[in-house]
């Protein structure tokens, strides 16, 4: 049976709610990787420090009393974020900020209306080395939702890598050719998470056959040639730029499967086998551990995990649904199917 041992991953790239929600989607994740980058945008957004350790400790409290998963904290960025706030972020080790466009997708409502006037902010991120996690899309109603990476690109991110020389950026969940040709030409200060989904779907897997919520994610599954484009980037040259962030989103049955669902496709179940199965496909096995367990520790500056996981080529079957709390079913990707690969007990 074919089988690759890797470093154990990190997923640069999480988001776990709160509450029951966080008891329930925590341990899959601590159960095959070995930190993760904690998204903010909870109602209310984590804003400062003082709630991101209260909410380092939730995750926790989460956690097996054996489990050695560690959370890496991040802030969510508002207009009104100071400079004292990036201090103290990096004297208490705060990994990150993100930066939502006020719209872009969920729980973005209090997202930065217009980054140009935040730039003390962002100069005193670089002066402490703390890297922007963007997310990469306009909210410009008129712009296409299929376009809005790319309009990003241009409007947005080349300005603000000009503006910000030192400012080191993660283009997250980048989903198109242009996103992924921008990090490979750009400087080495510039990163780019990629999701499993991203890597096996594209946009006839939520429109084909009916409308499937459960693929329905922001940024938005994109065109085959765009998937074909971030293969080729995880596998090509400089792909040490690109490392592994599943936006592992969940959200309840209910808000999913109604008449305005809402976007985020939850993938910690089974996130490092999904992705096996990507690399798999295209022959390029050898380039996972790169990808899942090293190039995103180098960018954070982190050492990679000290032990490791093995994948074999073993098919799993996944449940329709697990529990959520408060009486509510969260649908993962792959329900009730199966995935090529499974992690060796
Ligand atoms: O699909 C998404 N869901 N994209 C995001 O950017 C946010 C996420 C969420 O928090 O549910
Ligand atoms: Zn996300």
């Amino acid at each position: 049976m074919k089988s690759i041992t890797i470093i154990r991953p990190d997923d640069m790239h999480l988001h776990v709610r709160d509450n029951e929600a966080l008891q329930c989607v925590v341990p899959f994740s601590a159960r095959q990787m070995g930190r993760a980058v904690i998204m903010p945008n909870l109602k209310p957004p984590v804003v400062n420090v003082e709630s991101a350790l209260s909410y380092k400790q939730k995750i926790i409290n989460a956690l097996d009393k054996d489990s050695s998963f560690t959370p890496l904290m991040t802030l969510y960025l508002t207009d009104k974020t100071t400079t004292d706030t990036v201090y103290q972020a990096a004297d208490a080790k705060i990994v990150a900020f993100k930066l939502y466009p006020a719209g872009a997708t969920t729980n973005s409502d209090d997202g930065v209306t217009d980054l140009f006037k935040i730039l003390p902010v962002l100069e005193a991120m670089a002066e402490v080395n703390m890297p922007l996690l963007v997310h990469g899309e306009v909210t410009d109603n008129n712009i296409d939702i299929f376009e809005r990476e790319a309009v990003f690109i241009e409007k947005t991110l080349k300005p603000l890598l000009d503006k910000l020389p030192n400012l080191r950026v993660v283009f997250e969940h980048i989903t198109t050719a242009d996103a992924a040709q921008f990090v490979i030409n750009a400087e080495d200060r510039v990163g780019a998470t990629i999701t499993p989904q991203h890597l096996l779907m594209n946009r006839n897997h939520l429109l084909v056959g009916g409308i499937n919520p459960h693929h329905y994610c922001l940024p938005i599954l994109k065109h085959e040639k765009h998937r074909l484009a971030l293969l080729e980037a995880v596998s090509g040259s400089n792909s040490h730029r690109f490392f592994l962030g599943t936006d592992s989103a969940p959200h309840p049955r209910s808000k999913k499967e109604c008449a305005c669902g809402c976007a985020g496709a939850f993938s910690a179940h089974a996130a490092i086998e999904l992705y096996a199965e990507a690399f798999d496909s295209i022959g390029a096995l050898d380039k996972l551990e790169a990808f899942a367990s090293r190039n995103g520790a180098r960018f954070y500056g982190l050492p990679e995990n000290t032990d490791t996981i093995t994948l074999i080529k073993k098919e799993q079957h996944i449940p329709a649904s697990f529990s959520f709390g408060n009486d509510e079913l969260l649908i993962p990707l792959r329900a009730n199917q199966t995935i090529a690969w499974s992690i060796d007990a």
